[in-house]
C-alpha cells in the first residue's frame, strides 16, 4: 500500500521534503512522477529527457518502471536519457561500469532505443576525455535540457561524483573520488586498492539546469547527510546542499531517512508538537528531557522551570504540574531501562520488591531460565556489540545460542589463510595430494601475490573465522554445540553483484528459529554499516519471523537491537542499557581479541581506523558517562539494546 508523504515542511529545511512510510512506497512516487512525464510528452512524440543515477537507491524506482512497462504498457519509446555518472577508466562490459548497471536494471527491459541512452564513456583516451565532457554536455543541449533529474546522495553528500569542494559552477568532468564514497564502493571492486579513484560526472552546474530534480534516500545510514543538505547552510562541503538553490526539487525519503531532520529529532523548536500532528509520548517526552538536560549541562533532576521555559518545553510543564514532576518522570523511565539481568531475573535470587523481568514485557517475560538466541551478521559482531552481556546471560544459567549469519570470509587477508595454510602443511597434517596442492597454491602464491579467488579459498577463510569463533565463544561459555554458522548464501555473490537476499536466505535464518525457539533475541541493529551487509542480515531475520509468526513461540518473543561497530543508539533510543563491571570489560576485550584475523588492518574497518575493541570499549564507556551526567549511577560501561517491535520488522527497510 502506498502511503501518503508527511509532508510538514518546517522552517528548518530549505527544500520541500516528502516523507514516505517506506522506501517501496517512496519510489514508487517518483515511478509515477516518471511516468505522467513520459506520457504527458507521448502525444507528438516530444523527447522526454530523463537525467538517470546509479547505485542502490533508484533500484526500486528502475523495477517499478519496467514493471509499468511490461504490465501497464507505460512506453520509453520517447525517452532520451543522460546518466549522472561512469567511473573512469572503465569496460562498458565490465560489471562495475555503470553503463553494465542500467543496462541490467532498466534499458535491457524496456522499448528504449539504445541510441537515446547516454553515459558518460570510461574508454575514453586520458587525451580526449575532456572534449568527451564537452561532448556530453552538448548533447544535453541539444536534446533540449534535461526535464526530470533524479539523484541519489553519497554519505559525502555528494550528487553525482561531485565530491566535497566541487564548485556550484562545475560542469561535465573528470573527478577524483572521495576515500568514504572509494571505501563504499570498495567491495564491489573486492576491495579498496581495486576501486577506481576517478570517475565522470556531470557538474553541479549540469544538474542544477534540469527543469525538475528530485533527490532520493532511504536508510538509516542516509539520515545525517538528508539533514545537513535540506537543514544545513549551502555549501560546496555538502555538494547536494545546492539544490537549495533550486526553484523546482523535491527530496522524496523514507521514515528512516527522516529521522534526523528538526520535525523528528526535536520538534518542539518548531512549535506546538500538536500542529505537528505529533503526540507527548512518554518517548518524545524522554528525548525533549534528555535534549534539555544536555543542552543545559544538568542532571535531569536539576533541570528547573526556566530550563523548561527558556528552551521552549512549557508544554511538558503544563502537562506534568511542574520541572520537579517532569524531571521524575523523565528519570524513572531512564533508570527503568537499567538492569543487570539482562534475561530477567532469577526467581530464586528475587527479593521482595525487585522488579523481576523489568524492562522485558513479552509474556515469556518471567519464564526462566530462557532459551536465548544471539544473531550475529559476522562472526565477530556478537562480543564486540554485546560482549558484556552475552557472557551475563550465560552466567545466569541461560540457554544462550549464537547465530553467525555470513561467513565473514571477505574479510579475511590471503595472508592470514596462507599462514594457516601453511602450519597445516609444515605440521604434516594434510594427506600427500592435498599437501601437493598446498605446494602448488604457495608457489602462485609467491609469485602472484594473492591467492586465487574460488569458493574453495573463500571457504577456508570462513573456517579460518569459525576457529576464531570457537575461541571467543569459550571465553563467553557458550558451548559449541550452541554455535550455529548459516553462511547466508547472498554472502558470496560474485564480484560486482549487488548482494541481495534470496529465498533461501530466509529459509535458512527460518530453520533455525525453528529449531532454537528462542524467548529472547538479540539481533545487530547496525544499520550504518557502510558495507550494507548487517542491513540484509536484519533483512533476513525480519522476514524469516514473518513467515514463522503463525507460530506460538513467535508471539512470546522479543527481540532486541545492539549496535555493532559502526555507531551507538542515542540515549533517548534505549530500551534496555546493562551496565558492566570493569571485569566484565576486560573479558569482553579478550574475547574479541580472539578474532585475531580482524586485529591491526583489517580489511573493513571503514572510515574510523580504531580497532574493534577499541570502539567497543570507547562506545560502551561513552555511554556510562552519558547516563551518569544526566544523573544515574556512575558505571565502568553500559551496552545499550533497542527494542524492536513487531510492527517495525514488518514495515519495509531499505537494502
Ligand atoms: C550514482 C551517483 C551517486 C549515488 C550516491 C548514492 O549514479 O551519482 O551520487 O547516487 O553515491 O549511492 P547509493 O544509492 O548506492 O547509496
Amino acid at each position: 500500500m502506498t502511503g501518503p508523504p508527511t509532508a510538514t515542511p518546517s522552517r528548518f529545511e530549505h527544500v520541500p521534503v516528502a516523507v514516505y512510510p517506506s522506501s517501496a512506497d517512496g519510489s514508487r512516487a517518483v515511478a509515477r512522477e516518471i511516468a505522467a512525464l513520459l506520457r504527458a510528452k507521448r502525444p507528438g512524440n516530444r523527447p522526454a529527457v530523463l537525467g538517470l543515477a546509479t547505485g542502490s537507491t533508484p533500484l526500486s524506482v528502475y523495477a517499478e518502471l519496467v514493471r509499468m512497462h511490461r504490465e501497464e504498457g507505460l512506453s520509453f519509446a520517447n525517452a532520451i536519457t543522460f546518466n549522472l555518472d561512469e567511473y573512469y577508466p572503465i569496460q562498458p562490459s565490465d560489471p562495475r561500469s555503470y553503463r553494465h548497471f542500467m543496462r541490467e536494471h532498466l534499458f535491457d527491459h524496456i522499448d528504449i532505443a539504445p541510441e537515446n541512452t547516454h553515459v558518460p564513456d570510461g574508454t575514453v583516451p586520458v587525451s580526449s576525455v575532456d572534449a568527451h565532457c564537452r561532448d556530453y554536455e552538448g548533447r544535453i543541449q541539444a536534446a533540449g535540457g534535461i526535464d526530470f533529474q533524479i539523484l541519489g546522495i553519497g554519505r559525502t553528500g555528494h550528487i553525482g561524483f561531485n565530491e566535497p569542494g566541487s564548485a556550484r559552477r562545475s560542469r561535465t568532468r573528470v573527478v577524483n573520488l572521495d576515500s568514504i564514497t572509494r571505501r563504499d564502493a570498495s567491495e564491489d571492486f573486492g576491495g579498496e586498492e581495486n576501486t577506481p579513484r576517478r570517475a565522470i560526472t556531470m557538474g553541479v552546474k549540469t544538474i542544477l539546469e534540469a527543469r525538475s530534480i528530485v533527490l532520493m534516500a532511504w536508510g538509516q545510514h542516509k539520515a545525517g547527510i538528508v539533514r545537513a543538505a535540506t537543514e544545513g547552510p549551502v555549501t560546496p562541503q555538502v555538494t547536494a546542499s545546492f539544490l537549495q538553490e533550486h526553484d523546482n526539487v523535491h527530496f522524496v525519503v523514507d521514515s528512516a531517512a527522516a529521522g534526523a531532520l528538526t520535525r523528528h529529532r526535536t520538534p518542539w523548536l518548531i512549535g506546538a508538537l500538536g500542529d505537528q500532528g505529533l503526540e507527548w509520548d512518554p518517548a518524545m517526552m524522554r528525548r525533549a528531557i534528555i535534549w534539555l538536560s544536555q543542552l543545559r549541562a544538568k542532571a535531569v533532576l536539576k533541570l528547573t522551570d526556566d530550563d523548561y521555559n527558556e528552551a521552549g518545553l512549557q508544554d511538558l510543564l503544563r502537562i506534568h504540574g511542574s520541572a520537579y514532576e517532569v524531571n521524575l518522570a523523565g528519570f524513572y523511565q531512564l533508570q527503568h531501562t537499567i538492569t543487570g539481568w539482562p534475561g530477567g531475573r532469577d526467581p530464586k535470587r528475587t527479593k521482595p520488591g525487585d522488579a523481576p523481568v523489568r524492562p522485558l514485557r513479552s509474556p515469556s517475560a518471567g519464564t526462566f531460565p530462557k532459551r536465548i538466541l544471539v544473531v550475529s551478521p559476522h562472526p565477530d559482531d556478537d562480543v564486540i556489540g554485546m560482549g558484556g552481556t552475552l557472557c551475563r546471560l550465560v552466567e545466569h544459567g541461560h540457554e544462550v545460542h549464537i547465530a553467525y549469519q555470513v561467513s565473514g570470509s571477505n574479510a579475511v587477508s590471503d595472508e592470514a589463510l596462507a599462514r594457516d595454510l601453511r602450519f597445516a602443511g609444515d605440521a604434516g597434517l594434510t594427506s600427500r595430494e592435498t599437501a601437493e596442492r598446498l605446494r602448488s597454491l604457495f608457489a602462485a602464491y609467491e609469485s602472484a601475490g594473492s591467492l586465487p579467488e574460488t569458493p574453495e579459498t573463500a571457504h577456508w577463510k570462513g573456517l579460518v573465522r569459525r576457529q576464531e569463533v570457537l575461541a571467543a565463544a569459550r571465553v563467553c561459555g557458550v558451548p559449541s554445540g550452541r554455535l550455529h554458522f548459516l553462511d547466508l548464501p547472498f554472502y558470496h555473490t560474485s564480484p560486482g553483484r549487488r548482494r541481495q537476499l534470496g529465498e533461501k536466505d530466509v529459509e535458512i535464518m527460518r530453520d533455525l528459529l525453528g529449531a532454537v525457539r528462542p524467548h529472547l533475541i538479540y539481533a545487530a541493529g547496525d544499520l550504518d554499516d557502510p558495507h550494507g551487509t548487517h542491513r540484509l542480515c536484519l533483512h533476513a531475520l525480519r522476514d524469516a519471523l514473518a513467515l514463522s509468526s503463525g507460530e506460538a513461540w513467535v508471539r512470546e518473543c522479543e527481540l532486541w537491537l545492539y549496535r555493532g561497530a559502526w555507531a551507538e543508539w542515542s540515549a533517548d533510543e534505549i530500551d534496555l542499557a546493562v551496565p558492566l563491571s570493569p571485569q566484565e570489560v576486560l573479558r569482553r576485550r579478550r574475547a574479541i581479541f580472539c578474532h585475531e584475523t580482524q586485529k591491526d588492518m583489517a580489511l573493513f574497518l571503514g572510515d574510523d581506523r580504531r580497532e574493534f575493541w577499541q570502539r567497543s570499549e570507547d562506545r560502551s564507556r561513552r555511554l556510562a558517562e552519558t547516563y551518569n551526567s544526566l544523573g544515574l549511577a556512575e558505571y565502568e560501561a553500559i551496552e545499550a539494546f533497542k527494542r524492536y517491535a513487531p510492527e517495525e520488522f514488518l514495515r519495509d527497510l531499505p537494502l
